[in-house]
């Protein structure tokens, strides 16, 4: 049973109310106070913070303030992502044992395991880059309460693959490592990390022109490319093998996670643009050009890798593809240049499928009955 007692009253009775503070006290309080620990004077006629002061970054209104909102839409994500709500265990996966280890083909096999292998990284790299590189640098309180909602959704993401690894019965050892040995997944890791640390420090001044623009860079590669493409085009694999009546556990999972990157990238898009109008800044065409070429040819070469021999129903094209098509989405509404103008849609079902309805659940779980963001907006 749990004890509600205070711990501390036990150890260290308080002085009863109606007791008199006795004369040795008054003294050494004197004394402390002679040394120079004044108490601090009351502060009259402050005026509440007026919301067209904030800032995204460089502001100077008090951050422990939230309302009045200069960004009631940061707000709203912040209501809306809390519509999406699940944990991993919600989800039956014991159809997934059977196929991983009875119907997938060799080639499906090697598809899964490097999805989960890349995917579980990268959320351990955006929950840290989210959590102590870009929401430390906010100045409005309701852009950071999104962020840190974001920061539990990575490690929620993180526990949705370990559960995936642990319940097919997958080697952690193994799994947990192969970014570090397979050369096309470690590159699309060295490259974010090159991008995100050094923004990964408490002592930048986004006063400095050079810092604030590496630090926009920073969060438009992290929204638009690493979450908005990478991670959005990640999961397809999984649901081009849950259209065909496979591994349709791990899917409604990735369902639920893509659900929220929907969201993670399109706040950091709109914070970027923010940042953008504030600080009357704009990134240099050249260097947002070789950041799309960069991110291309990594993701050409990790499509290249997962599907060396096609699977039913994807390839390697269709994946590369649609990064370019979806890069075009993402470049739009930043407001910058399409990189890849005539990018086609690929993967015409990608939309719907991701979308999770209660109608295309699969297993009747509680997931359903708490499930309310039917609204959300998927773009
Ligand atoms: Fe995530
Ligand atoms: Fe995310």
């Amino acid at each position: 049973m749990l004890n509600w007692e205070d711990p501390f009253t036990a150890a260290a009775p308080a002085a009863k109310a109606h007791e008199a503070p006795q004369a040795a006290d008054v003294a050494s309080e004197a004394e402390a106070g002679s040394a120079g620990s004044h108490a601090p004077e009351p502060v009259l006629n402050v005026e509440p913070v007026n919301p067209d002061d904030k800032r995204v970054v460089n502001g100077m209104t008090d951050i422990n303030q939230l309302a009045p909102f200069k960004y009631p839409w940061a707000w709203d994500y912040f209501l809306n992502a809390n519509k999406n709500h699940w944990t991993p265990l919600d989800i039956n996966m014991s159809q997934d044992v059977h196929d991983y280890h009875h119907n997938l083909t060799l080639e499906e096999r090697h598809v899964y395991t490097n999805v989960l292998s890349y995917l579980t990284t990268s959320d351990i790299l955006a929950m840290r880059n989210i959590g102590l590189a870009v929401m430390e640098k906010m100045t409005a309180p309701e852009l950071q309460i999104y962020q840190a909602r974001q920061v539990y959704e990575e490690s929620l993401h993180t526990w949705t693959y370990q559960h995936c690894i642990e319940t097919i019965g997958l080697d952690q050892s193994e799994i947990y490592n192969r970014y570090r040995v397979v050369p096309a997944i470690n590159n699309k890791i060295q490259i974010a990390n090159r991008r995100l640390d050094t923004v990964l420090r408490s002592d930048i001044n986004l006063h400095n022109r050079d810092d604030l623009e590496n630090f926009l860079m920073a969060y438009i590669f992290f929204a638009g490319i690493f979450e908005g493409c990478w991670f959005y085009n990640g999961f397809s694999p999984i649901f081009a093998l849950q259209r065909r009546g496979l591994m349709k556990g791990t899917a409604e999972q990735l369902q639920y996670i893509m659900r929220d990157e929907v969201l993670h990238a399109s706040f950091g898009i709109r914070v970027a643009k923010q940042i953008m109008i504030e600080e009357n800044i704009t990134p240099d065409p050249k260097a947002m050009k070789d950041m799309w070429e960069e991110a291309e040819a990594a993701e050409q070469g990790y499509a290249n890798y997962i599907l060396r021999d096609p699977i039913l129903g994807y390839s390697a094209q269709d994946h590369s593809e649609q990064f370019r098509y979806i890069a075009n989405r993402r470049a739009n509404k930043l407001g910058l240049e399409e990189p890849y103008p005539g990018a086609e849609n690929a993967l015409p079902w990608l939309d719907e499928q991701a979308n999770l309805r209660k109608e295309k659940n699969f297993f009747e779980t509680r997931v359903t009955e708490y499930q309310t963001g039917g609204a959300l907006n998927w773009d």
